[in-house]
């Protein structure tokens, strides 16, 4: 996975056309921004500031993953939506934001994931970790195409397992499997699915013998530690997509950096916001992550 350069980023104005409660604390951030929704593909990411330019509380924006673009009848893309939780100052902010306000924001950043596997491919998501997989299954099961890239993907199957605390905190289901993504589902308190963590899930799958092509995770750090340790075990591909905090997004402040493995052994500090945030999870020094 490739560094990219951050010159490819451009700050903006979007307006906002909807911001939509879409499950508990969890909203969908619909915005007009052609030249961003033309650009950006799965697995990269934008900085938001809830503000118009010029305003500076907050100050810093706020990293959030592509989850999907939406096209004009003509099949343009116009405009591209987030899903985000509130949880902070800042998306606190971003959930006063009604239709018609303006927002800033920066981007595309990141580099993205790559390119699909033949095969069965698995999302592993924990939290509000599933945003970068509705583009990302679409794209890879060639019903959507994203940024410059036209090629039409080759996974046969894209299955999302998806964890949260409580049934409640689950958001886009219905978008995800209207995309053709299979889902299973598991929450610590068992009030829907699976009662116990997702990556019980992934076990349960290969111990049944289905192992896929690549595994692809995204979530709170435990939960894709443990993720990185069970594909290594069953020596699967794996890919994560790193939620470490930002400041600039674009490789000035080294506010984000992750500790990766470098070729001879060393470990080595690395700008999660250009140099991910997809990186393999086999490269991750996962005892060192904060
Ligand atoms: C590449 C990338 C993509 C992301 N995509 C999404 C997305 O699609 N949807 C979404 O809801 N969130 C996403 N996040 C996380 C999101 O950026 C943070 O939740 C957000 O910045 C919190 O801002 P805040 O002002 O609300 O909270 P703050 O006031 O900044 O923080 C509130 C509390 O949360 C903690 N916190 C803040 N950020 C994080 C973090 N990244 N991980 C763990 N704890 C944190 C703080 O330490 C503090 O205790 C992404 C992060 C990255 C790096
Ligand atoms: S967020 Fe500033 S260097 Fe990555």
């Amino acid at each position: 996975m490739e560094s990219v350069a951050p010159a490819s980023a451009a700050q903006s104005v979007a307006s906002v056309i909807e911001n939509t409660r879409i499950a508990r604390d969890t909203y969908r951030l619909r915005l007009a921004a052609p030249a961003m929704a033309q650009a950006i593909r799965p697995g990269q990411f934008l900085m938001v500031r809830p503000g118009p330019r010029g305003s500076s509380d907050p100050l810093l924006g706020r990293p959030l993953a592509l989850y999907d673009v939406v096209r004009d009848q003509a099949g343009q893309a116009i405009a591209i939506d987030v899903v985000y939780l509130v949880i902070g100052r800042g998306t606190a902010a971003l959930a006063e934001r009604g239709p018609g306000d303006d927002v800033t924001i920066w981007g595309p950043l990141g580099n993205g994931f790559g390119r699909p596997p033949s095969g069965s491919v698995l999302f592993v998501a924990g939290g509000i970790g599933q945003t970068p997989f509705l583009a990302l299954g679409r794209s890879w099961l060639g019903t959507a195409s994203y940024g410059a890239d036209d090629s039409i993907g080759v996974a046969d199957s894209v299955t999302l397992l998806y964890g949260a605390r409580t049934a409640d905190l689950f958001a886009g289901l219905d978008d995800f499997r209207a995309g053709g993504i299979e889902v299973e589902l598991a929450t610590d308190d068992g009030s829907l699915g699976h009662h116990g963590y997702v990556t019980e899930l992934v076990t349960r799958r290969l111990e049944r013998g289905r192992p896929p092509s690549l595994i692809v995770g995204c979530g709170p750090v435990p939960m894709i530690a443990a993720l990185a340790r069970i594909a290594r075990e069953a020596r699967i591909d794996c890919q994560v997509s790193l939620e470490n905090h930002m400041a600039c997004g674009i490789g000035a402040c080294f506010s984000c950096v992750a500790p990766m493995i470098a070729s001879d052994g060393s470990t080595d500090l690395r700008r999660v916001c250009v140099d991910g945030p997809v990186v393999s999870a086999h490269a991750v020094a996962w005892d060192q992550m904060t």
